[in-house]
Protein backbone atom coordinates (compact mmCIF):
# COMPACT_ATOMS: atom_id res chain seq x y z
CA UNK A 1 0.00 0.00 0.00
CA UNK A 2 2.75 2.34 0.71
CA UNK A 3 6.16 3.54 -0.55
CA UNK A 4 9.39 2.16 0.91
CA UNK A 5 10.29 5.76 1.62
CA UNK A 6 7.78 6.01 4.12
CA UNK A 7 8.77 3.22 6.04
CA UNK A 8 10.36 5.18 8.88
CA UNK A 9 9.93 3.53 12.61
CA UNK A 10 7.65 5.55 14.31
CA UNK A 11 7.85 4.54 17.52
CA UNK A 12 8.95 7.02 20.26
CA UNK A 13 11.85 6.28 21.17
CA UNK A 14 12.78 6.17 25.08
CA UNK A 15 13.42 9.76 25.99
CA UNK A 16 10.48 10.96 23.54
CA UNK A 17 8.20 8.58 25.61
CA UNK A 18 9.47 9.46 29.22
CA UNK A 19 8.97 12.95 28.01
CA UNK A 20 5.35 12.78 26.98
CA UNK A 21 4.79 10.32 30.16
CA UNK A 22 5.76 13.08 32.28
CA UNK A 23 4.13 15.96 30.91
CA UNK A 24 0.99 14.22 30.84
CA UNK A 25 1.38 12.87 34.44
CA UNK A 26 1.71 16.81 35.47
CA UNK A 27 5.72 16.42 36.92
CA UNK A 28 7.23 19.37 36.45
CA UNK A 29 9.95 19.54 33.44
CA UNK A 30 12.93 22.16 32.91
CA UNK A 31 12.95 21.64 29.31
CA UNK A 32 16.76 22.84 28.08
CA UNK A 33 15.82 21.75 24.32
CA UNK A 34 13.13 24.93 23.42
CA UNK A 35 13.98 26.36 20.71
CA UNK A 36 10.34 27.90 19.60
CA UNK A 37 10.85 31.57 19.79
CA UNK A 38 7.52 32.11 20.28
CA UNK A 39 7.87 30.17 23.65
CA UNK A 40 10.43 31.30 24.69
CA UNK A 41 9.14 34.38 26.75
CA UNK A 42 10.48 36.80 24.22
CA UNK A 43 8.06 40.12 23.81
CA UNK A 44 6.81 40.40 20.49
CA UNK A 45 4.99 43.78 18.99
CA UNK A 46 1.75 42.46 19.01
CA UNK A 47 -0.30 44.76 17.44
CA UNK A 48 2.47 45.61 14.64
CA UNK A 49 2.69 41.56 13.86
CA UNK A 50 -1.02 41.77 13.52
CA UNK A 51 -1.57 45.04 11.44
CA UNK A 52 0.22 44.06 9.03
CA UNK A 53 -1.62 40.84 8.69
CA UNK A 54 -4.35 42.98 7.49
CA UNK A 55 -3.55 44.79 3.99
CA UNK A 56 -5.88 45.80 2.18
CA UNK A 57 -4.72 43.95 -1.18
CA UNK A 58 -4.74 40.40 0.57
CA UNK A 59 -8.54 40.21 -1.25
CA UNK A 60 -6.90 39.84 -4.58
CA UNK A 61 -4.38 36.47 -6.14
CA UNK A 62 -1.44 37.71 -8.19
CA UNK A 63 0.01 34.58 -8.73
CA UNK A 64 3.68 35.04 -8.98
CA UNK A 65 5.89 31.80 -8.98
CA UNK A 66 8.93 33.69 -7.32
CA UNK A 67 6.63 35.48 -4.66
CA UNK A 68 5.40 39.13 -4.66
CA UNK A 69 7.94 41.60 -5.90
CA UNK A 70 7.66 43.59 -3.05
CA UNK A 71 7.74 40.99 -0.79
CA UNK A 72 11.14 40.37 -2.55
CA UNK A 73 12.32 43.64 -2.65
CA UNK A 74 11.89 43.21 1.26
CA UNK A 75 14.64 40.92 1.28
CA UNK A 76 16.61 42.66 -1.14
CA UNK A 77 16.48 45.87 1.30
CA UNK A 78 17.15 42.84 4.42
CA UNK A 79 20.10 42.16 2.55
CA UNK A 80 21.44 45.60 1.88
CA UNK A 81 21.47 46.15 5.06
CA UNK A 82 24.22 43.66 6.11
CA UNK A 83 26.08 45.13 3.09
CA UNK A 84 25.17 42.86 0.77
CA UNK A 85 23.85 43.16 -2.86
CA UNK A 86 21.30 40.52 -3.95
CA UNK A 87 19.20 40.50 -7.25
CA UNK A 88 15.51 40.59 -6.64
CA UNK A 89 14.91 38.37 -9.69
CA UNK A 90 17.20 34.93 -8.57
CA UNK A 91 14.65 35.00 -5.35
CA UNK A 92 12.30 32.78 -4.61
CA UNK A 93 10.12 32.77 -1.53
CA UNK A 94 8.98 30.10 -0.21
CA UNK A 95 6.94 28.56 2.74
CA UNK A 96 9.83 27.54 5.62
CA UNK A 97 13.65 26.31 4.25
CA UNK A 98 12.29 22.94 4.68
CA UNK A 99 10.16 23.28 1.46
CA UNK A 100 13.45 25.07 -0.05
CA UNK A 101 15.18 22.42 0.58
CA UNK A 102 12.60 20.38 -1.10
CA UNK A 103 12.78 22.66 -4.20
CA UNK A 104 16.72 22.28 -4.70
CA UNK A 105 16.75 18.37 -3.93
CA UNK A 106 14.19 18.16 -7.05
CA UNK A 107 16.37 21.06 -8.80
CA UNK A 108 19.65 19.00 -8.64
CA UNK A 109 19.44 15.59 -7.86
CA UNK A 110 17.61 12.40 -9.94
CA UNK A 111 16.63 9.85 -7.01
CA UNK A 112 20.02 7.87 -5.78
CA UNK A 113 21.93 11.13 -6.42
CA UNK A 114 23.46 12.55 -3.02
CA UNK A 115 24.08 15.90 -0.99
CA UNK A 116 26.81 15.84 1.40
CA UNK A 117 25.40 17.63 5.08
CA UNK A 118 27.58 18.07 7.95
CA UNK A 119 28.21 16.01 11.13
CA UNK A 120 27.13 16.56 13.37
CA UNK A 121 23.81 18.78 11.97
CA UNK A 122 20.52 19.34 11.69
CA UNK A 123 18.42 16.52 12.21
CA UNK A 124 15.88 17.23 9.77
CA UNK A 125 18.19 16.95 6.48
CA UNK A 126 17.89 13.20 6.12
CA UNK A 127 14.03 13.22 6.71
CA UNK A 128 14.03 16.51 3.89
CA UNK A 129 16.12 14.52 1.34
CA UNK A 130 14.73 11.14 2.18
CA UNK A 131 11.68 12.39 1.04
CA UNK A 132 12.95 13.53 -2.09
CA UNK A 133 14.85 10.26 -2.70
CA UNK A 134 18.20 11.74 -2.48
CA UNK A 135 20.33 10.24 0.10
CA UNK A 136 23.15 12.22 2.36
CA UNK A 137 26.12 11.24 3.13
CA UNK A 138 27.94 12.72 6.40
CA UNK A 139 31.26 15.11 6.13
CA UNK A 140 32.65 15.46 9.35
CA UNK A 141 32.95 18.86 11.58
CA UNK A 142 35.80 17.91 13.81
CA UNK A 143 36.80 19.75 17.03
CA UNK A 144 40.12 20.97 18.34
CA UNK A 145 39.39 24.16 20.46
CA UNK A 146 36.94 25.40 18.13
CA UNK A 147 34.95 23.78 15.05
CA UNK A 148 36.35 23.20 11.94
CA UNK A 149 35.67 21.27 8.78
CA UNK A 150 37.28 18.05 7.87
CA UNK A 151 38.37 18.49 4.45
CA UNK A 152 40.15 15.66 3.62
CA UNK A 153 37.06 13.18 4.67
CA UNK A 154 35.06 15.91 2.89
CA UNK A 155 36.61 15.28 -0.61
CA UNK A 156 36.66 12.00 -0.16
CA UNK A 157 32.46 11.85 1.01
CA UNK A 158 32.46 12.84 -2.58
CA UNK A 159 31.72 10.36 -5.56
CA UNK A 160 30.15 10.48 -9.17
CA UNK A 161 26.20 11.15 -7.83
CA UNK A 162 27.11 13.66 -5.16
CA UNK A 163 25.14 17.11 -6.58
CA UNK A 164 25.29 19.44 -3.72
CA UNK A 165 27.10 20.62 -0.58
CA UNK A 166 24.87 21.71 2.81
CA UNK A 167 26.50 24.28 4.45
CA UNK A 168 24.86 25.45 7.71
CA UNK A 169 26.42 29.30 8.85
CA UNK A 170 26.33 29.13 12.18
CA UNK A 171 26.38 25.32 12.30
CA UNK A 172 22.95 23.87 14.28
CA UNK A 173 24.24 22.63 16.59
CA UNK A 174 27.84 23.84 16.78
CA UNK A 175 27.57 27.57 16.83
CA UNK A 176 30.72 27.30 14.37
CA UNK A 177 30.61 29.58 11.03
CA UNK A 178 32.66 28.56 7.52
CA UNK A 179 35.80 30.74 7.64
CA UNK A 180 36.85 32.40 3.89
CA UNK A 181 39.36 30.21 3.67
CA UNK A 182 36.79 27.32 4.11
CA UNK A 183 34.62 29.00 1.55
CA UNK A 184 37.67 29.23 -0.99
CA UNK A 185 38.44 25.84 -1.00
CA UNK A 186 34.61 24.47 -0.97
CA UNK A 187 34.53 26.79 -4.02
CA UNK A 188 37.31 25.23 -5.81
CA UNK A 189 35.81 21.62 -4.63
CA UNK A 190 32.33 22.87 -6.62
CA UNK A 191 33.67 23.99 -9.71
CA UNK A 192 36.28 21.20 -10.21
CA UNK A 193 33.36 18.47 -9.55
CA UNK A 194 30.28 20.73 -10.85
CA UNK A 195 28.88 20.19 -7.43
CA UNK A 196 26.56 22.89 -5.91
CA UNK A 197 26.40 24.64 -2.85
CA UNK A 198 23.53 24.98 -0.74
CA UNK A 199 24.33 27.56 2.21
CA UNK A 200 21.79 27.54 5.20
CA UNK A 201 21.48 30.65 6.88
CA UNK A 202 18.80 30.52 9.28
CA UNK A 203 20.73 32.09 12.20
CA UNK A 204 23.38 34.08 10.36
CA UNK A 205 22.12 37.33 12.58
CA UNK A 206 22.64 35.29 15.32
CA UNK A 207 26.53 35.99 15.65
CA UNK A 208 28.33 36.46 18.05
CA UNK A 209 31.01 38.52 16.53
CA UNK A 210 31.84 37.28 13.15
CA UNK A 211 30.04 37.61 10.19
CA UNK A 212 29.54 35.64 6.56
CA UNK A 213 30.23 36.44 3.52
CA UNK A 214 27.87 35.97 0.30
CA UNK A 215 29.36 33.16 -2.02
CA UNK A 216 29.19 33.36 -6.04
CA UNK A 217 31.96 31.70 -7.16
CA UNK A 218 30.17 28.21 -7.27
CA UNK A 219 26.70 27.87 -7.88
CA UNK A 220 25.03 28.72 -4.45
CA UNK A 221 21.32 28.74 -3.54
CA UNK A 222 21.28 30.54 0.20
CA UNK A 223 18.45 30.32 1.95
CA UNK A 224 16.99 31.98 5.47
CA UNK A 225 13.83 32.97 6.40
CA UNK A 226 11.50 34.59 9.10
CA UNK A 227 11.60 32.18 12.06
CA UNK A 228 14.96 32.65 13.16
CA UNK A 229 15.56 36.59 11.73
CA UNK A 230 12.55 37.50 13.38
CA UNK A 231 11.34 34.78 15.44
CA UNK A 232 8.61 33.75 13.58
CA UNK A 233 8.42 30.60 12.63
CA UNK A 234 4.33 30.46 12.35
CA UNK A 235 4.01 32.90 9.33
CA UNK A 236 5.97 29.72 7.20
CA UNK A 237 8.14 32.24 5.22
CA UNK A 238 11.62 31.89 3.84
CA UNK A 239 13.47 32.22 0.97
CA UNK A 240 16.34 30.67 -1.48
CA UNK A 241 18.58 32.66 -3.19
CA UNK A 242 20.65 31.84 -6.32
CA UNK A 243 23.95 32.95 -6.82
CA UNK A 244 26.77 31.93 -8.50
CA UNK A 245 28.29 31.72 -12.44
CA UNK A 246 25.47 33.50 -14.91
CA UNK A 247 24.73 31.14 -17.26
CA UNK A 248 24.38 27.80 -15.02
CA UNK A 249 22.47 30.19 -12.13
CA UNK A 250 20.33 31.52 -14.64
CA UNK A 251 19.46 27.94 -15.81
CA UNK A 252 19.21 26.94 -11.85
CA UNK A 253 16.60 29.85 -11.47
CA UNK A 254 14.60 28.82 -14.75
CA UNK A 255 14.01 25.39 -13.04
CA UNK A 256 12.98 26.61 -9.86
CA UNK A 257 10.66 28.47 -11.26
CA UNK A 258 8.57 25.82 -12.96
CA UNK A 259 9.09 24.42 -9.58
CA UNK A 260 7.58 26.92 -7.34
CA UNK A 261 4.95 27.73 -10.55
CA UNK A 262 3.70 24.21 -10.10
CA UNK A 263 3.14 24.81 -6.15
CA UNK A 264 2.29 28.55 -5.89
CA UNK A 265 2.58 27.78 -2.32
CA UNK A 266 3.11 31.24 -1.06
CA UNK A 267 0.02 32.82 0.50
CA UNK A 268 -0.54 36.89 -0.16
CA UNK A 269 -1.25 38.25 3.01
CA UNK A 270 2.11 36.82 3.96
CA UNK A 271 4.07 38.07 1.52
CA UNK A 272 2.24 41.38 1.78
CA UNK A 273 3.28 41.32 5.19
CA UNK A 274 7.11 40.25 5.02
CA UNK A 275 8.59 43.93 4.96
CA UNK A 276 6.75 44.54 8.10
CA UNK A 277 7.76 41.41 9.58
CA UNK A 278 11.48 41.62 8.88
CA UNK A 279 11.54 45.55 10.16
CA UNK A 280 10.67 43.70 13.34
CA UNK A 281 13.81 41.36 13.65
CA UNK A 282 15.21 44.28 15.46
CA UNK A 283 13.68 44.18 18.48
CA UNK A 284 13.58 40.45 18.45
CA UNK A 285 17.26 40.11 17.79
CA UNK A 286 17.91 42.14 20.24
CA UNK A 287 16.36 39.90 22.81
CA UNK A 288 17.37 37.10 21.41
CA UNK A 289 21.11 37.90 21.48
CA UNK A 290 20.84 39.34 25.08
CA UNK A 291 19.67 36.37 26.25
CA UNK A 292 22.19 34.24 24.15
CA UNK A 293 24.66 36.13 26.16
CA UNK A 294 23.50 36.03 29.60
CA UNK A 295 22.76 31.77 29.13
CA UNK A 296 26.24 31.83 27.72
CA UNK A 297 27.97 33.43 30.39
CA UNK A 298 25.43 31.44 33.43
CA UNK A 299 26.25 28.19 31.79
CA UNK A 300 30.32 28.82 31.78
CA UNK A 301 29.75 30.37 35.72
CA UNK A 302 28.11 27.22 36.47
CA UNK A 303 31.01 24.84 34.63
CA UNK A 304 34.31 27.08 35.68
CA UNK A 305 32.86 26.00 39.33
CA UNK A 306 33.28 22.47 38.70
CA UNK A 307 36.14 20.02 36.44
CA UNK A 308 33.68 17.01 34.88
CA UNK A 309 32.30 19.00 32.28
CA UNK A 310 33.05 21.83 29.88
CA UNK A 311 31.46 23.44 26.91
CA UNK A 312 32.79 23.53 23.42
CA UNK A 313 33.58 26.33 21.39
CA UNK A 314 30.89 28.38 19.56
CA UNK A 315 30.57 31.31 17.33
CA UNK A 316 27.22 31.77 16.93
CA UNK A 317 23.75 29.92 16.70
CA UNK A 318 20.72 29.44 19.46
CA UNK A 319 22.92 26.08 20.74
CA UNK A 320 25.63 25.43 23.22
CA UNK A 321 27.21 21.99 23.06
CA UNK A 322 28.30 20.28 26.70
CA UNK A 323 31.17 17.81 27.02
CA UNK A 324 30.33 15.35 29.47
CA UNK A 325 32.42 12.45 30.92
CA UNK A 326 31.01 9.30 29.30
CA UNK A 327 29.66 6.42 31.06
CA UNK A 328 27.18 5.11 28.66
CA UNK A 329 25.00 6.17 26.18
CA UNK A 330 24.44 9.99 25.55
CA UNK A 331 20.90 8.81 25.16
CA UNK A 332 20.82 7.00 28.57
CA UNK A 333 22.42 10.03 30.29
CA UNK A 334 19.15 12.46 28.93
CA UNK A 335 16.94 10.11 30.12
CA UNK A 336 18.46 9.94 33.63
CA UNK A 337 19.02 13.14 33.68
CA UNK A 338 14.84 13.85 33.16
CA UNK A 339 13.82 10.89 35.32
CA UNK A 340 16.05 11.68 38.53
CA UNK A 341 16.00 15.87 38.26
CA UNK A 342 13.07 16.65 35.81
CA UNK A 343 15.50 18.27 33.17
CA UNK A 344 15.33 17.81 29.76
CA UNK A 345 18.40 18.03 27.32
CA UNK A 346 18.81 16.93 23.58
CA UNK A 347 21.67 13.93 23.74
CA UNK A 348 24.29 14.61 21.28
CA UNK A 349 23.04 11.14 19.32
CA UNK A 350 19.87 13.51 18.32
CA UNK A 351 22.50 15.42 16.08
CA UNK A 352 24.57 12.60 14.67
CA UNK A 353 28.05 13.48 16.68
CA UNK A 354 30.30 10.23 15.76
CA UNK A 355 30.36 9.29 19.42
CA UNK A 356 28.72 9.53 22.99
CA UNK A 357 29.68 12.57 25.29
CA UNK A 358 27.18 15.35 24.12
CA UNK A 359 24.38 17.28 24.99
CA UNK A 360 23.19 19.84 23.42
CA UNK A 361 21.09 22.99 24.98
CA UNK A 362 18.96 25.59 23.24
CA UNK A 363 20.46 28.64 24.48
CA UNK A 364 17.32 30.67 23.63
CA UNK A 365 15.49 28.50 26.44
CA UNK A 366 14.71 31.83 29.84
CA UNK A 367 17.16 32.59 31.61
CA UNK A 368 15.71 31.20 34.80
CA UNK A 369 15.03 27.63 33.63
CA UNK A 370 18.44 27.18 32.22
CA UNK A 371 20.44 28.35 35.33
CA UNK A 372 18.53 25.76 37.20
CA UNK A 373 18.66 22.74 34.50
CA UNK A 374 22.72 23.18 34.01
CA UNK A 375 22.64 23.50 37.93
CA UNK A 376 21.03 20.24 38.05
CA UNK A 377 22.86 18.55 35.17
CA UNK A 378 26.50 19.36 36.74
CA UNK A 379 24.67 17.89 39.92
CA UNK A 380 24.03 14.41 38.61
CA UNK A 381 27.21 14.58 36.87
CA UNK A 382 29.05 15.36 39.87
CA UNK A 383 27.15 12.60 42.07
CA UNK A 384 27.85 10.04 39.32
CA UNK A 385 31.66 10.37 38.67
CA UNK A 386 32.41 10.94 42.92
C1 LIG B 1 19.82 24.73 10.26
C2 LIG B 1 18.35 25.00 10.21
N1 LIG B 1 17.76 25.28 9.04
C3 LIG B 1 16.42 25.53 8.98
C4 LIG B 1 15.63 25.51 10.10
C5 LIG B 1 14.15 25.74 10.02
O1 LIG B 1 13.78 26.80 9.26
P1 LIG B 1 12.27 26.90 8.73
O2 LIG B 1 11.41 27.15 9.93
O3 LIG B 1 12.31 28.05 7.79
O4 LIG B 1 11.94 25.62 8.01
C6 LIG B 1 16.22 25.21 11.33
C7 LIG B 1 15.37 25.16 12.55
O5 LIG B 1 15.80 24.94 13.64
C8 LIG B 1 17.59 24.94 11.39
O6 LIG B 1 18.18 24.63 12.55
Amino acid sequence: MFSDRTAWNLEANPLSKALTDRISSGKQVIDLTESNPTKCGFHFEAQQILEALSHAASLNYEPVAQGLLSARNAVVEYYRSRKCAVNVNDIFLTTSTSEAYAFLFRTLCNPGDEVLIPQPGYPLFNFLADIQDVPTAPYPLIYDYGWQIDFHALQRAINPRTRAIVIVNPNNPTGHFCRSDDMHHLNQICLEGDLAIIADEVFLDFSLGKDMLSNNKALTFTMSGLSKISGLPQMKVAWLIATGPETLKQQGVARLEMIADTYLSMNTPMQLALPALLELRHNFQQQCLTRTRNNLAQLDKVLAAQRLCTRLNLEGGWYAVVKVPVSGSDDGLALELLNARGVYVHPGHFYDFPADGYLVVSLITPEGPLATGIEALIGLIGEKFK
